[in-house]
């Protein structure tokens, strides 16, 4: 990540190795150098400084033919960032070719490896950095009469834009409308039922979280900001995913909002853990535990009419009491699910896990990023949505943010193309499925941050604290239900309601982290189980 000026700090290792399988599915060995590598051996720095540049290659490559054993390789294993110039991966092949390698891009039955993000399986790393920056806030400098009365002159005349900015939001109005004020001419404004909860958590979080938004609240309730100029990180991944945005520019910012996310999370667990003396009632259950106990109205007020399955169409009861089956394995109803869903996601039973400051939300919806980079060069981040954050348990902290950052265009597939395939059938009082491969490549790189970088820290860090995350995994695997089953309406986009049902139902029967992760390697890369 960039932290200042041409200062990065690279979460990295040197090679990457991995089995996977091509498009036909056809294995092969997949060894690829990290950035840092990537760096050190395409650097401008050693161009002229030949001896030293040679030792250094040298070193590497022997890394990597045998971290390679020696199999084809691939060009595309170097210099993936974009900035890297063809020139440096010319260099690179010809450094390969001295020591005796044949370099290739494309895998034995033709088909082209494409660049892949690579991450190893170690998770060490937990930057408690001292260099972050400085929190700043972002609020309007006016006194909230002066805004008051803008926002009446605005409302009668041609400026008021009522249209939503964002797919991903759900409770709340907002938009931009332009006041007739000097500095700050354009605003942001929403109307949302949680002003209490949204301006006392954005109070908090501006002590944990780098950047954030104040709302001033008007007399007559709307919530205002200074307009951010930027967009979402889920909106970089909607405009990727559905092809309106080019990879080479949208990868490396959505990344790298991960990454500074994966470093400003645990952060601000770190630094509030202890700090408070319980949670009665978190903001942060209402969309989980309140939906799970709602089951029955919830679900019934969104599919009223019932599911379909395939072409037929059940009841909602019907559907409730269905045994399932996922990939050969075969699980309770969903009713029973839901039944214990509401036991791990009850206040009490989480908040015996740890309680820190957290957003509660801060999926890729509620992360924006600016358009334009800061003086510093690299883009600032914005973290908003305040009206679930507060002092929670910090596996609950986890689920939005797991669920929707990493089963993204699963939990959009109602208007995006989903990765994988997918078969459902109902039969004998049972619900049938398979899924295979449902993360796409970007899913996968996000969940490889948020472990590595997040997750698998913070369980190391509570170790030192002497507390055993691990027990806690099942609040976690509950809220990833939740998340899957009440984020969207699926009315009348039946297969994306099904696909997020399997893996929420996979998910929520996980007991610790280790358990997590193999079925996150399960859904990465399904081979049918039966
Ligand atoms: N200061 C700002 N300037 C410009 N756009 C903003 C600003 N703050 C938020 N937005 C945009 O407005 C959208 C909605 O804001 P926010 O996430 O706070 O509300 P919401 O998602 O409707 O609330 P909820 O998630 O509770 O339903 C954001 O996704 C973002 O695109
Ligand atoms: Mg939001």
């Amino acid at each position: 990540m960039m932290l200042d000026r041409d200062v990065s700090v690279l979460y990295d290792d040197w090679i990457y190795h991995e089995t996977t399988h091509c498009t036909h599915g056809n294995e092969f060995q997949k060894t690829a150098f990290g950035v840092t590598a990537d760096m050190l051996m395409t650097g401008l720095w050693y161009y002229g400084a030949e001896a030293a540049r040679r030792d250094i290659v040298q070193r590497l490559l022997n890394c990597y033919l045998k971290a390679s054993a020696n199999r084809p390789m691939l060009i595309t294993c170097f210099a993936r960032h974009g900035d890297f110039k063809a020139w440096y991966t010319e260099r690179l092949s010809l450094d390969l070719g001295l020591v005796g390698s044949q370099t290739s891009d494309e895998l034995l039955c033709g088909c082209s490896a494409g660049p892949r993000f690579l991450f190893n399986k170690a998770c060490s790393t937990m930057i408690k950095s001292q260099i972050s920056e400085q929190h700043r806030v972002l609020a309007l400098q006016y006194p909230i009469d002066d805004l008051d009365n803008a926002l009446e002159r605005a409302k009668h005349g041609h400026v008021w834009d009522p249209a939503s900015l964002s797919r991903f939001s759900s409770d709340s109005t907002h938009g931009l409308l332009t006041l007739d004020l000097e500095a700050t001419p354009r605003v942001f404004w929403k109307q949302s039922k949680y002003n209490v909860a949204e301006v006392q958590g954005s109070m908090l979080a501006a002590d944990y979280f780098p950047l954030t938004q104040r709302p001033l609240v008007t007399s007559s309730g709307y919530l205002l900001c200074p307009e951010f100029l930027g967009k979402t990180q889920a909106d970089w991944r909607y405009g990727y995913c559905s092809g309106e945005i080019d990879g080479s520019i949208a990868i490396p910012v959505i990344l790298d909002a991960e990454l500074r996310k994966a470093e400003d999370a645990p952060a601000a667990y770190v630094a509030s853990y202890g700090k408070s003396s319980g949670c009665d009632r978190p903001l942060v259950n209402r969309p989980l535990y309140d939906r799970v106990a709602m089951e029955g109205t919830r679900l019934a007020e969104m599919y009223p009419g019932g599911i379909d399955v395939q072409d037929q169409r059940l009841a909602l009861h019907q559907i409730m009491s269905a045994s399932l089956s996922i990939n050969g394995r075969s699980y309770l109803s969903l009713r029973s699910i839901l039944s214990h869903s509401l036991a791990r996601l009850d206040t009490q039973h989480c908040a015996m896990g740890p309680i820190v400051f957290g957003l509660g939300d801060a999926h890729g919806g509620n992360i924006m990023i600016a358009d334009e980079l800061n003086g510093r060069s690299y883009r600032d981040l914005l973290y908003i949505d305040y009206e679930v954050s507060g002092f929670h348990p910090l596996l609950l902290d986890l689920a939005k943010p797991l669920y929707n950052d990493v089963f993204f265009s699963t939990l959009m597939g109602d208007s995006l193309a989903m990765p994988g395939t997918f078969t459902c059938i109902y039969r004998d009082g049972a619900v049938i499925m398979t899924l295979d491969r449902c993360i796409d490549d970007l899913g996968e790189a996000i969940l490889e941050i948020k472990k590595r970088h997040l997750i698998e820290p913070i369980r190391a860090y509570m170790t030192t604290e002497e507390v055993a995350l691990d027990e806690f995994v099942p609040c976690l695997a509950h809220a990833s239900l939740a998340c899957a089953l009440f984020t969207r309406d699926y009315t009348g986009h039946w297969e994306t309601l099904w696909r997020n049902v399997c893996i929420g139902v996979v998910l929520s029967q996980v007991k610790d982290f280790d358990g997590l992760w193999e079925e996150f390697d399960g859904l990465v890369r399904t081979r049918h189980r039966h």
